[in-house]
């Protein structure tokens, strides 16, 4: 019998292989942002099937760990340009973007008034390529190009909930963090209706047990602007030169505040460079963290070494500021770590 991980350490390995070594009822809150199926250098090779079996297994995983009453909370995002094959090709007439300035009506009045001509009549009468009337009749301008596999947005949610529920887990919350706006992962935006990216969720997930709802563990400030809201504002992490997919200390710091006490135990088994660990550590909670690729465990390990220097440093009295103020759900960026 393998023996259990220790508190307030970072293993290496798969969070499917290490979960099980954590023990029983010991975890007040887990809070992890896994893979999202975009193709990042971490997930290269993964199936999609493979990434939903991913999931679902280290889902699964969560019910005999976590402590009765205590809650998973997962941040992720859907899918906005998933291939798939199958859907009918998106015909768009980009209007706004024809170089060309003739028009569909023009090249139909011209085809009208003039039945017998094929294409390249049509093209000498109008002045324009034979290209351009097919375009026109035929509206092939098709997003993504003419010959790429279309995308269509897919949603993660209903998988996510799915597995949960599948391990006695309920969806006790949900709320929208809005981060900045992704321009530069959305070129399509311009040629389609679509948004822009700049909003993922957090699934708030409960064990059935006892939970202690304690309100003067958050100030009253904090339940009017974040603590009892649904749409945290929270910048994105803007350099993310030693990790490609960091999500912000405040986001973990927050789900840490509301949904545990001091010296509860925090899990992350998608550590990363080790945000939750830290946001743990700086809210006097003890943590796990499990990382699949060992530079980012030696990542994590420093940050949390770090920070706690700075907690010993100060005897556990915090004597820097929270990173944010708030003024309404408008968040002003005080203090970076
Ligand atoms: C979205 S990132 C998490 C980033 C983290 N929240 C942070 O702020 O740095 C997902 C992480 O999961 C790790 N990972 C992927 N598959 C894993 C697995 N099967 N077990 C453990 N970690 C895994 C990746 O290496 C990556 O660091």
């Amino acid at each position: 019998m393998t023996s259990s991980l220790n508190i307030n350490e970072i293993y290496q390995g798969d969070a499917r292989e290490l979960l099980p070594q954590v023990e029983s009822d010991s975890i007040s809150c887990s809070v992890w942002s896994p893979p999202y199926h975009l193709g990042k250098e971490y997930e290269k090779g993964i199936s999609y099937d493979e990434w939903i079996g991913l999931l679902k297994d280290v889902i699964g995983l969560h019910y005999s760990i976590l402590k009765p009453g205590g809650f998973l909370v997962i941040n992720i995002a859907d899918i906005l340009c998933f291939p798939d094959e199958s859907i009918p090709r998106f015909q768009a007439m980009n209007v706004s973007r024809h170089k060309v300035s003739i028009t569909r009506e023009e090249v139909l009045e011209a085809k009208a008034a003039n039945p017998n001509y094929n294409r390249n009549q049509l093209a000498a009468l109008l002045g324009c390529s034979e290209q351009t009337i097919d375009r026109r009749l035929n509206g092939n301008n098709i997003r993504g190009g003419k010959y790429n596999t279309q995308t269509r947005v897919h949603l993660v949610g209903n998988i996510i909930q799915d597995a949960a529920t599948a391990a006695n887990l309920y969806l006790y919350d949900r709320r929208i963090w809005m981060k900045d706006p992704a321009w530069e992962n959305s070129k399509w935006a311009t040629l389609s209706y679509r948004a822009v990216d700049e909003f993922e969720y957090l699934y708030f997930f409960w064990k059935p047990g006892t939970t202690i709802v304690d309100r003067s563990k958050l100030t009253s400030e904090e339940w009017a602007s974040w603590g009892s809201r649904a749409v945290w504002q929270i910048p994105s992490v803007r350099a993310n030169n030693d990790h490609e997919a960091k999500f912000p200390l405040e986001l973990p710091r927050r789900v840490i505040k509301l949904l545990t006490f001091p010296d509860d135990t925090v899990l992350d088994c998608f550590m990363g460079s080790g945000t939750t660990a830290v946001a743990a550590i700086r809210e006097g909670r003890n943590y796990i963290g499990i990382e699949k690729q060992s530079g980012y465990v030696s990542l994590a390990r420093e940050s949390c070494e770090k920070e706690k220097q700075k907690w010993q440093a100060t005897n556990g009295q915090k004597t820097y500021k929270s990173e944010y103020a708030s003024s309404g759900n408008q968040l002003t960026l005080l203090d970076k770590f």
